[in-house]
């Protein structure tokens, strides 16, 4: 490849100000796919799991929903880190595309609900995973079955709510209309 074909692929990815092209819908890509797997992961253990267990006897349902659980923790704590890191990402670019062009920066509405609904989610989901899947964590080591079917309904409103607001900032990002 001659030096110009290598300047002008090197630069395809690149605007005149060198800010980078891919970078914000990378980072956007990122963030859609963390909220998929959050909040869809809500609506399939509300909507199919849980019901789908109910066939079964106390011990072995509660054993199952622990094992899904504790895996669906795990994804959440990375679904939330990307979620927060590359929304965030995508805060500092505007800023600095709004700082490059002396503009002052004015975050829209839509984002600044985002943001404080996500730490309500964030909250939601420490306490169920530090209080609630403890408790539920404990009983299914006891064996105290009652005590884990509490736990687990406890769980159930929670993710519930989790739902509910996950939804509405979908909803209200995408009719905002900055996204
Ligand atoms: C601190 C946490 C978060 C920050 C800083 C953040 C920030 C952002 C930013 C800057 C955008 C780009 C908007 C645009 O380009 O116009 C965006 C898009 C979006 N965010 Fe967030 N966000 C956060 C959490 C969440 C959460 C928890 C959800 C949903 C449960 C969510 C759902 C969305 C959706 C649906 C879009 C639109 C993507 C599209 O289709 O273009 N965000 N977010």
């Amino acid at each position: 490849m001659d030096n110009a074909n290598s300047a002008a692929s090197s630069n395809r990815f690149q605007r005149p100000d060198g800010a980078s092209t891919v970078l914000y819908p990378t980072l956007k890509a990122l963030h859609l796919l963390a909220v998929v797997a959050w909040v869809g992961g809500m609506a399939f253990m509300l909507f199919c799991l849980r019901p789908a267990a109910a066939v079964l006897e106390p011990p072995a349902r509660v054993t199952l929903m622990h094992a899904a659980m504790s895996r669906f923790i795990a994804l959440v704590d990375i679904a939330a880190a990307v979620a927060f890191v590359s929304g965030a990402a995508m805060v500092g670019i505007a800023w600095s595309a709004s700082a490059r062009a002396s503009l002052a920066f004015n975050m829209p509405l839509d984002w600044y609900s985002m943001i404080a609904l996500f730490f309500v989610m964030l909250a939601v989901f420490l306490h169920v995973r530090m209080v609630l899947f403890a408790r539920l964590a404990r009983a299914v080591a006891s064996q105290r079955w009652a005590e884990g079917a509490a736990a687990l309904g406890a769980i159930r409103w929670e993710v519930t709510l989790n739902l509910v607001v996950g939804i509405f900032i979908i909803v209200f990002v995408k009719f905002g209309g900055t996204a």
